[in-house]
C-alpha cells in the first residue's frame, strides 16, 4: 500500500502545489492514499469548509490539523460534520471533532491519528503518550495500518514518540516546524519515522510568511501584519510503502517537489 503524507500546506501557493502534485502521484500510482496537514491552508491560519473541499478535490483523503486548528470560527462545525478532517487526539475533552480517522483502502482499513506535542506549543493538550496508549488499546485489534501525525515543535518530543510507538504503528511522521528533516528511516521493528515532513508552500519566506514582515518583527519588536509569501513553491512530504497484512512499513522516501516559477 502506497501512502503519501504531505507536510503543512500554507495558503493558496500550498494548496495549488498540493493539488498539482497529489493528483499526479495518484494518477501514476505512486500514492494510493494521500494524507495532508492542512493547519495553515487558510492564509496560514486554520482551514475553512470550502478549502477542505478544495483539498479533497485536489487528491487528499484525510486532512490533519495542528495548533492552528481553531483559528477559523467558520470551520468549528466542520470537525464534527466531516470525519475526514481530524484534530489532535489529546486535545482536552469537549473540543469539537475527533483525533483519528479510519478509511477503507483496497487492502483494508487504514487509520490516521494526530497527536499534539506539549513543548513550546501554546495550545492546551493532554499527555500525547497516554492518549495514544489508550487509543491503541481500543483500536489496534481492528486496524493494522496506522499513521501517526506528531504535531510538535521539539525534536526530542517527536523522536521520543517515535521510540514509544516503535513496532506498534506503521509510521510516526512529524509536522509543524515547516522545515523538512533528513532523518527518514524504517526501524527494524517496521515503523517509518521522520521528524518533520516540511512545508508545502512558498519557501522564499520565513516558514511561509513574507520575509520582510517577519524580519521587521524580529529586529524592531514592532507588531507587523504577517502575509503569505509567494516565491519558490515546493511540496514537502514523504511516501510510505506499507505491508497491509502486517501494517509494517517497508519503505519511506522523502519528497521534495519544486514547482516551476510563474516567471519561468
Ligand atoms: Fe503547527
Ligand atoms: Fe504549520
Amino acid at each position: 500500500m502506497k501512502v503519501m503524507m504531505v507536510g503543512d500546506i500554507v495558503g493558496s501557493p500550498g494548496r495549488m502545489a498540493m493539488a498539482r502534485i497529489a493528483t499526479r502521484y495518484k494518477a501514476d500510482g505512486r500514492a494510493e492514499v494521500v494524507i495532508a496537514n492542512a493547519e495553515n491552508s487558510a492564509a496560514g491560519r486554520g482551514i475553512t469548509s470550502t478549502l477542505a473541499e478544495e483539498l479533497f478535490a485536489g487528491g487528499a483523503d484525510i486532512l490533519t490539523m495542528g495548533d492552528h486548528v481553531w483559528d477559523q470560527k467558520e470551520s468549528l462545525g466542520l470537525f464534527d460534520r466531516d470525519p475526514r478532517v481530524i484534530r489532535a487526539l489529546n486535545l482536552p475533552p469537549g473540543c469539537p471533532g475527533k483525533g483519528a480517522a479510519t478509511i477503507q483502502t483496497r487492502a483494508g482499513p487504514l487509520a490516521v491519528v494526530q497527536l499534539m506535542g506539549r513543548t513550546f506549543m501554546g495550545i492546551t493538550a493532554d499527555c500525547p503518550f497516554r492518549a495514544m496508549e489508550e487509543w491503541l488499546k481500543k483500536n489496534a485489534g481492528a486496524v493494522k495500518m496506522i499513521i501517526v501525525d506528531m504535531h510538535a515543535e521539539a525534536t526530542s518530543e517527536k523522536v521520543a514518540m517515535g521510540k514509544f510507538l516503535d513496532g506498534r504503528v506503521s509510521a510516526v511522521l512529524g509536522t509543524h516546524t515547516h522545515i523538512q528533516t533528513a532523518d527518514e528511516a524504517v526501524t527494524t521493528r517496521g515503523t517509518a519515522y521522520m521528524t518533520d515532513l516540511g512545508m508545502t508552500g512558498p519557501c522564499d519566506s520565513v516558514i511561509g510568511r513574507t520575509t520582510d514582515a517577519i524580519l521587521t518583527r524580529f529586529v524592531t519588536g514592532m507588531p507587523t501584519k504577517f502575509e503569505i509569501a509567494s516565491g519558490d513553491v515546493r511540496l514537502h512530504g514523504a511516501l510510505l510503502t506499507l505491508d497491509p497484512a502486517t501494517g509494517k512499513a517497508l519503505k519511506i522516501k522523502r519528497i521534495e517537489e519544486i514547482l516551476p516559477s510563474p516567471r519561468g
